[in-house]
């Protein structure tokens, strides 16, 4: 299992150097989550922000857009160092063009599907895009229950897309860690998220090994 620490769970006055830990501690990808306060009721950080922190680590940063008009704002994730943008099937933009402008920016393009949104909804655009974030929380904070009953939709989308033959990277988010894990790696998970499990571990570089291990 690929492991996404959430740097929502980090301390925000050295990013930077939270970034360089997880990197040292073994982390797969950088999760970046970017709310408004108008998609989803918290508000983080936005691009500039990314920017500043994007020479702390080479590992894959992965964009998770919970705003409500991400076609408005590719270029400026695009030109902060973004390698993965994700953005919200339920959000007000145009899908297939918010697809299409990532892409054209040479960025890897993933749709998120909040819990209430059944996995068919992405079906449409399996084709187009890299990758499906499947949220096992509700989106706006970190440190909530996992949903395990989000996992018939992971194993939806993955059937869905091995009867294509589409090679598709579905990831989770929300409330991961080791007691909830072995879920997303039966369900088909290949990358998961982790923020408080991580960032609350007195041993980072541990905890991750340990996630990875599934
Ligand atoms: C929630 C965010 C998650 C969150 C995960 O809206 O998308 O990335 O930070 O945090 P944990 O692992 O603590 O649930
Ligand atoms: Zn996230």
């Amino acid at each position: 299992m690929k492991i996404a620490p959430s740097l929502l769970s980090c301390d925000f006055s050295v990013m930077g150097q939270e970034i360089e830990r997880m990197d040292k501690a073994g982390a797969d990808w950088m999760h970046l989550d970017i709310m408004d306060g108008h998609f989803v009721p918290n508000i983080t950080f936005g691009a500039p922000v990314i920017k500043c922190v994007r020479k702390y680590t080479d590992k894959p940063f992965d964009v998770h857009l919970m705003i409500t008009d991400p076609l408005k704002y590719i270029d400026d994730f695009a030109d902060s160092g973004a390698d993965i943008i994700t953005f919200h099937i339920e959000c007000d933009s145009d899908i297939d063009k918010t697809i299409e402008k990532i892409k054209s920016r040479g960025i890897k393009a993933g749709l998120v599907i909040k819990p209430k949104t059944p996995a068919e909804a992405v079906f449409e655009y399996l084709d187009k895009i890299d990758l499906v974030l499947v949220m096992t929380v509700e989106p706006g904070f970190g440190g909530q229950s996992f949903m395990a009953d989000m996992m018939p939709k992971v194993k939806a989308i993955r059937d869905e897309a091995n009867r294509r033959g589409l090679d598709i990277t579905i990831e989770a988010d929300g409330g991961i860690g080791e007691a909830t894990i072995a879920q997303c790696a039966d369900a088909g998970v290949d990358v998961c998220v982790a923020g408080t499990a991580v960032f609350r571990a007195e041993d980072a570089a541990k905890a991750i090994a340990a996630l990875q291990k599934y």
